[in-house]
C-alpha cells in the first residue's frame, strides 16, 4: 500500500466510524461568500445596466434539481427577454420528460419577477414553448412601474435544507400561509399518518432504484462537483456541502475522492443509509399538485414552489424535494394506482421546523454566463 492509499484508507475508516454528516456546525469553507462575492465573481462582460444584472442574479439563486441552473436569458430588447431551457443541463436519466427543468424555470421566472417588482418593473409573462424541449419559454415584457416593498433577501438566504428538521407538526397557520403562496394547491400530511409513512417508504424504494440504475449514477456523478477549483470552475451541480457531507466526511470526500468514487459501493450505500435517516426526521410532507400537465401548469407550479420556499425560509421551516418518487416508474404506478386522474403531484416536499436555519451552501453562475444577446 503507498502512501497516498494508506491516508485515503484510514481517512475512509474515520469516517465511516464518525457516520456520514456529522453536524451543521462543523461547516467548511463558507464557499457562496467566497465565491459569489463582488470581487470574486467572473467579471460581467455583457452591458445589460445595474437594474437587469441585479434581476437576473436574484434570478439564479432559484432552486434546480442536480443545481443544474437549466436556464439562458435571451434579450431580444432591454424590455423583452426570453427566459430559454439550455439543452446541455438537462438530465436525461432522471427527468427525461423535461417536467423538472420547467419546474426549475418557473422558480428562476419567481424570483425574476419579485426582484423586477422591488426594483419597480411589472413583468407580464406569456408561456412560448409548444413543448419540454423547446429552447424559447417564456416571453417577458418588462414595464416601470412603482417600486413594491418586497423581502429579497430570502431569495439569498433560502437553501435547501435536509438535516436536522424537528419532530414538532406544522401548525395550522403555517399550513394555510403556505396554501396561499401555493395558491390552494398544498396537501400537508404530518409525520406518522399513513400518507406521510408511505411517502417515505417510497423515497427510500426508489432511491434505491436510482442508485442501482449506472445511467442515472453516471449523470450524477458528472454533476458532482467534489473540489474547490470544479466548484470555482463550473459554478453549478452537487458540491459536498450541497449534498450535506461535512465535517470529517466532507473532508475525506473533498480531499480523497473523485467521479469514480461517486458511482463506487461506499458512496451508493451511504446514500441510501442518509435517505433512510432523512425520512425519519422532520414534521412530515407537503405535497404540491397541479390542474394538468401543460407548459403553463409546470410553469406556474415552480413559482408557486418557489413562493411557498421563501415564505418557509421567513417561517425557519425546513423544505426537502425528495423527486425520485416522481422521476421513477415504480412510484409513478403506486401514486396512479392510489389516487384519482385528477391528482397531479409535481413536488413532494420533506418538511419541518429549524432551531437553526443554516447558511446557503451552493454556488451559482454569474449572469452573463447565461445572459444571450
Ligand atoms: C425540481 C427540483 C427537484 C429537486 N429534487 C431534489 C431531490 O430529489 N433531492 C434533493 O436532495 N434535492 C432536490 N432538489 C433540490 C436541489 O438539489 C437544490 O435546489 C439545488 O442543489 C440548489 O441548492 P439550494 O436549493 O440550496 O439553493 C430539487 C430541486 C428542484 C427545483
Amino acid at each position: 500500500m503507498n502512501r497516498r492509499d494508506f491516508i485515503k484508507k484510514s481517512m475512509a475508516a474515520a469516517t465511516l466510524i464518525s457516520g456520514v454528516g456529522i453536524g451543521l456546525s462543523s461547516c467548511t469553507r463558507d464557499l457562496r461568500s467566497e465565491l459569489m462575492n463582488a470581487e470574486t465573481m467572473p467579471q460581467t462582460l455583457i452591458q445589460i445596466g445595474p437594474d437587469a444584472n441585479k434581476i437576473l442574479y436574484y434570478a439564479s439563486l432559484a432552486p434546480s434539481g442536480h443545481n443544474s441552473q437549466p436556464w439562458f436569458v435571451k434579450m431580444i430588447s432591454s424590455t423583452r427577454w426570453i427566459v430559454g431551457s439550455d439543452k446541455s443541463r438537462w438530465l436525461p436519466e432522471v427527468d427525461a420528460s423535461n417536467r423538472e427543468v420547467m419546474l426549475s424555470l418557473g422558480a428562476f421566472i419567481e424570483n425574476l419577477v419579485q426582484a423586477a417588482n422591488s426594483l419597480g418593473y411589472v413583468v407580464e409573462t406569456s408561456v412560448v414553448a409548444k413543448d419540454r424541449f423547446d429552447s424559447e419559454v417564456v416571453l417577458l415584457n418588462i414595464s416601470k412601474s412603482t417600486e413594491m416593498k418586497i423581502p429579497l433577501q430570502r431569495m439569498i438566504t433560502r437553501r435547501t435544507v435536509k438535516s436536522h428538521m424537528l419532530p414538532g407538526e406544522l401548525k395550522a397557520s403555517d399550513v394555510n400561509d403556505f396554501k396561499k403562496a401555493a395558491e390552494g394547491r398544498l396537501y400537508y400530511f404530518p409525520r406518522g399518518t399513513t400518507h406521510s409513512d408511505h411517502m417515505a417508504k417510497e423515497a427510500v424504494n426508489n432511491f434505491i432504484i436510482q442508485v442501482n440504475n449506472e445511467k442515472a449514477m453516471v449523470e450524477m456523478a458528472n454533476w458532482t462537483r467534489l473540489k474547490y477549483e470544479e466548484i470555482k470552475q463550473h459554478r453549478d451541480g452537487l458540491t459536498p456541502d450541497g449534498m450535506e457531507i461535512i465535517g470529517l466526511a466532507g473532508f475525506y470526500v473533498r480531499n480523497f475522492m473523485d467521479k469514480k468514487d461517486v458511482m463506487g459501493k461506499t458512496f451508493r450505500e451511504k446514500g441510501i443509509e442518509k435517505i433512510e435517516t432523512q425520512v425519519r426526521e422532520g414534521a412530515g410532507w407537503l405535497v404540491i399538485t397541479s390542474d394538468g400537465n401543460t407548459m403553463a401548469d409546470l410553469i406556474e407550479t415552480g413559482r408557486r414552489f418557489q413562493r411557498m420556499a421563501l415564505t418557509a425560509r421567513e417561517k425557519m421551516i425546513a423544505i426537502h424535494p425528495m423527486t425520485q418518487t416522481l422521476e421513477e416508474q415504480q412510484g409513478q404506478k403506486n401514486i396512479k394506482e392510489n389516487h384519482s386522474e385528477t391528482m397531479v403531484p409535481q413536488f413532494m416536499l420533506r418538511v419541518g421546523y429549524l432551531s437553526q436555519y443554516p447558511d446557503p451552501v451552493t454556488i451559482r453562475r454569474p449572469v452573463d454566463w447565461f445572459v444571450r444577446m
